[in-house]
């Protein structure tokens, strides 16, 4: 099934007079369970990308399809922040956990924004923090837990409420060798448990090629990678 379907997108930021286009005529797809990987130099415009994707930018030209869907009829019908809370999961370098609740509470957030019951949250929100391995660290707080630990509370926020697809920013940026893998691992054995649909953005090979497809973006374009 298609999930994603971007036409022609072009993202520009103005500086005085000059145009720079940052993203430029990109033309990608994603179906349902596919793990997508994007490699590419600093400044290429991967972060760029993924924002557009998850609605924390807006584009130019061109049109973004999530189901099929156009983000421009998000934007006017239900609104983006909608499409954000019920269709994407974010995970960045950082893990963005908040520091006066605790990691289940953290978890439960994306549930709690979509109403569900509190009792229901809590369930969902232990039953995947159990999954990453968290399970005896639900009542410590972000500062109370270790940086691996952390960004796997991330990847729990992420998913708890089973969005469409799954945005990662470097996610293993902040993560020592260990870790990283780690991480990896467990990203892995969950996109295939669940059929997750991954986009990642990242320097680091292990985790590049850790996806079924694997990109290079380039001055704003994307490249098949090899
Ligand atoms: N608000 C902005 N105004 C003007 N230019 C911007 C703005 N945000 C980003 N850019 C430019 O867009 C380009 C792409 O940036 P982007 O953050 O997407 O790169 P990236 O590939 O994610 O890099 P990195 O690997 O360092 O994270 C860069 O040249 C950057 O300077
Ligand atoms: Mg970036």
């Amino acid at each position: 099934m298609k999930l994603l379907e971007v036409t022609n997108l072009v993202k520009r930021y103005r500086d005085g007079e000059a145009r720079v286009d940052v993203i430029r005529q990109i033309n990608f797809s994603m179906n349902e369970g596919d793990f997508v990987s994007i490699r590419g130099a600093s400044g290429a415009g991967k972060s760029t990308f993924l924002n557009l994707l998850g609605a924390l930018d807006t584009f130019d030209e061109g049109d973004i399809l999530m189901q099929n869907k156009s983000l421009r009829l998000y934007a006017k019908e239900e609104g983006l922040a909608a499409y954000r809370r019920d269709k994407i999961g974010f995970i960045f370098q950082n893990h963005y956990l908040m520091a006066d609740f605790t990691v289940l509470e953290n978890a439960m957030f994306p549930l709690l924004i979509q109403k569900k019951k509190k009792i229901e949250a809590r369930d969902r929100a232990a039953g995947i923090l159990n999954r990453v391995g968290l399970g005896h660290r639900l009542h410590h707080y972000p500062s109370q837990i270790s940086g691996g630990e952390s960004q796997r509370a991330a990847v729990a926020r992420a998913l708890v409420h089973e969005p469409a697809l799954v945005l990662a920013d470097e996610p293993t940026g902040n993560l020592d060798a260990k870790n990283r893998r780690l991480f990896i691992e467990l990203l892995n054995s969950l996109q295939q448990e669940k059929n997750l649909s991954i986009l990642v953005v990242t320097h680091e090979e292990d985790l590049a090629s850790a996806a079924q497809r694997q990109y290079l973006m380039q001055d704003g374009q994307l490249l098949d990678w090899r």
